[in-house]
């Protein structure tokens, strides 16, 4: 085992996030938060306007919060942060000869992934170091398609980014040194508390969460307590902000089906990755959780 320790390294100053979406706007905003300055890259601009909206939003209740009795400090900070970010449709372009640091967050998908990052790997100075922030899949994999498997690696962060403090460092077999100190300092210096892991299915905190989810959703369809009274327990009795019912909903149920499912197929002897009925009805039913409205409850 290793553990997580920053040493002196080669600093990131600039980075380009790809996709933003939920993650990806999240990981700009807590970038530019901190001095980073941040290219932010989507399919249309359309998702990027909607993105600089959730940014800005986002960002708001940061600055109310660092400066309470101060309107100007807050004004200043939102505006600050939000002149780091640029915004920009050309992923190729993307990766100028000062990008230092590369964090792709797309959809979940390994051969869309793959087939970006072989279109990056052409493109970006050989200086910039490629991570990924999926869920479940394998870093390894992704770095196959390059040629800078020891300038890759993992960084995983949560949701809501501007609020949960961890960022998992994920070093694959071929990660050197130097890039794992810049990824390590990185995480510190957009103050949130780095762990590092090896490449291996859901790091630590999916690896747990996961199957703790899946087995309050089977707790449900067996009828042997509700929802609510499951949610009840586990934030009661065992301190948890949300119970695993509510998780699973602000997660997204397809996020959560899509990560069981590709285990399952992967590990189909392993009892924690058994599929959920109730979870396939209500992804099918395009019942998706907060996102949609519903999924195990109903929201405004
Ligand atoms: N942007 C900025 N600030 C935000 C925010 C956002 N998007 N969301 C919440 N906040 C702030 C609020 O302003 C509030 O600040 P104050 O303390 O100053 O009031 C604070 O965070 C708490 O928010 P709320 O009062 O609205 O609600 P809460 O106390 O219930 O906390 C929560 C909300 C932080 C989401 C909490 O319920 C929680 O920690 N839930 C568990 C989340 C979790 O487990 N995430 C991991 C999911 S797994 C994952 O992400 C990995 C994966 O690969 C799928
Ligand atoms: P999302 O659907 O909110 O956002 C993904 C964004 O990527 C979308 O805006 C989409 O238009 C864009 N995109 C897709 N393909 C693209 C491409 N080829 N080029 C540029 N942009 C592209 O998804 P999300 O929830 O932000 O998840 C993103 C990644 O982060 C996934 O790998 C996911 O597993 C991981 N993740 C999700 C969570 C979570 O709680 N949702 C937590 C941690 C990690």
């Amino acid at each position: 085992a290793f553990s997580c320790t920053a040493r002196a390294s080669a600093p990131v100053h600039n980075l380009t996030v790809i996709g933003s979406g939920l993650m990806g706007a999240g990981i700009a905003q807590v970038s530019a938060q901190t001095g980073h300055n941040v290219t932010l890259v989507d399919m249309t601009n359309e998702l990027l306007q909607r993105a600089e909206q959730r940014i800005k939003g986002s960002v708001e209740r940061v600055a109310k919060k660092q400066f309470k009795e101060d309107p100007k400090a807050q004004s200043d900070f939102a505006s600050q942060t939000l002149s780091r970010i640029k915004y920009m449709v050309d992923v190729e372009k993307s990766v100028g000869s000062d990008c230092d640091l590369l964090i792709e967050a797309i959809i979940e998908n390994m051969k869309i992934k793959q087939n970006l990052f072989s279109k990056l790997d052409k493109v970006a100075p050989s200086s910039t170091i490629f991570t990924s922030n999926t869920s479940s899949l394998s870093i390894t994999e992704m770095a196959s398609v390059t040629g800078r498997a020891d300038r890759f690696g993992g960084l995983h962060f949560f949701n809501p980014v501007a609020v949960m403090k961890l960022v998992e460092v994920v070093r694959i077999a071929g990660t050197s040194d130097a890039t794992f100190d810049t990824l390590t300092s990185y995480v510190t210096a957009v103050k949130k508390t780095p762990v590092c892991c090896k490449d291996t299915p859901g790091f630590i905190v999916n690896r747990l969460l996961v199957p703790y989810l899946a087995e309050a959703m089977r707790l449900l369809e067996r009828g042997d307590a509700s929802a609510r009274d499951i949610d009840t327990a586990m934030k009661l009795g065992a301190g948890y902000p949300m119970g695993p019912i509510e998780l699973a909903d602000y997660v997204g149920l397809d996020v959560n089906k899509f990560v069981l499912d590709g285990w399952h197929k992967k590990f189909p002897d392993n009892p924690l990755f058994a599929p959920s009925e109730t979870l396939n009805k209500l992804v099918d039913e395009g019942k998706l959780g907060v996102k949609t409205g519903e999924g195990f409850y109903k929201y405004d």
